[in-house]
């Protein structure tokens, strides 16, 4: 039994790539898991796999009720919630001006509204136990990206939101945490939208290293077990973000981001 035994955490996005892999990962540490996503076969797929640890909880995380409904019903069923990682999400790659407000508002209300609404009905029972919160935000929220302006905007908000979530849950005792990977190979390739809300018809091809979902598992658990306010993936990035800040003003987040993203030589 690992270091997770006694645990109970709840996962969003547990049904595909970071948060399955998550999942996986803490009840194999012994800890008991909420699975929750819009796809109960996939869930179940995921449950099957836990050795009976894992407790399926079908719910859109934008539908406020339905996610109060299913946290109580897993802390009715647990006794209580120590963990939160939440991992759903979708994603957008498109230039701000082909994309549509529509479009913008349903990536705001899934990966920021969804954010809200399950840390609203998480906070009272990781306060009792004095728990752990986790969003996953990615380093398009750490760091301005040419066509991720919505999608980045959006992972922007959550890092706002949990920052201060942080300093406000000190007090508490309460553990608030910020993951934020770069390009890491799961099924979300497959799902991009593009500006108009549809699914791109060939994956965009990633302009960086794509990243292995076992390193986000490994930065996710090490977060919650030193209880660290933020990770990243890969690690270095942080170094270059302070050197940016310090040293390079724009080299990083202007020349390096328009030479891979293909915006060298046009206008500014
Ligand atoms: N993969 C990357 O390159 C990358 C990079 C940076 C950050 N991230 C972030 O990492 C997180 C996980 O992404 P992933 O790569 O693991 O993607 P994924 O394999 O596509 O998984 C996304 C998960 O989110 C769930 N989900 C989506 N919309 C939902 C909704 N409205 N209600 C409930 N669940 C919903 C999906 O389940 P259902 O479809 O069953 O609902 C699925 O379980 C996301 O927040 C993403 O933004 C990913």
């Amino acid at each position: 039994m690992g270091n997770l035994s006694g645990k109970v955490a709840l996962i969003t996005g547990a049904s595909s790539g970071i948060g399955k892999a998550t999942a996986l990962a803490m009840a194999e540490q012994g800890a008991t898991v909420g699975l929750l996503a819009r796809r109960q076969d996939a869930l179940e797929s995921v449950a099957s796999q836990m050795g009976g640890k894992g407790l399926v909880l079908v719910a859109d995380v934008t539908d406020e009720n339905a996610i109060q409904e299913n946290v109580a019903q897993l802390v009715s069923k647990t006794g209580g919630l120590d963990i939160l990682v939440a991992a759903a999400g979708i994603s957008l790659k498109a230039p701000f001006v082909e994309t549509t407000t529509d479009t913008i508002r349903r990536i705001m209300e899934v990966n920021y509204m969804g954010t809200v609404h399950v840390t609203k009905a998480a906070l009272p029972h990781i306060r009792e136990r004095k728990g752990s919160l986790v969003a996953v935000s990615s380093l398009t929220g750490r760091q301005a990206t040419p066509e991720y302006s919505v999608y980045g905007s959006s992972k922007f908000a959550l890092q706002g939101l949990y920052d201060a979530l942080r300093i406000e849950m000190l007090r508490e005792g309460v553990h608030v945490g910020v993951f934020s990977p770069g390009f890491v190979d799961t099924p979300l390739r497959y799902s991009v939208l593009q500006g108009n809300g549809l699914v791109h018809e060939k994956p965009p091809v990633p302009p960086l290293r794509l990243w292995p979902v076992e390193t986000c598992v490994k930065k996710i658990l090490e977060l919650i077990r030193k209880r660290k306010k933020e990770a990243m993936v890969p690690g270095f990035v942080r170094y270059l973000f302070a050197l940016n800040d310090l040293v390079l003003p724009d080299w990083v987040s202007d020349y390096y981001l328009r030479y891979k993203f293909g915006y060298l030589g046009r206008n500014r």
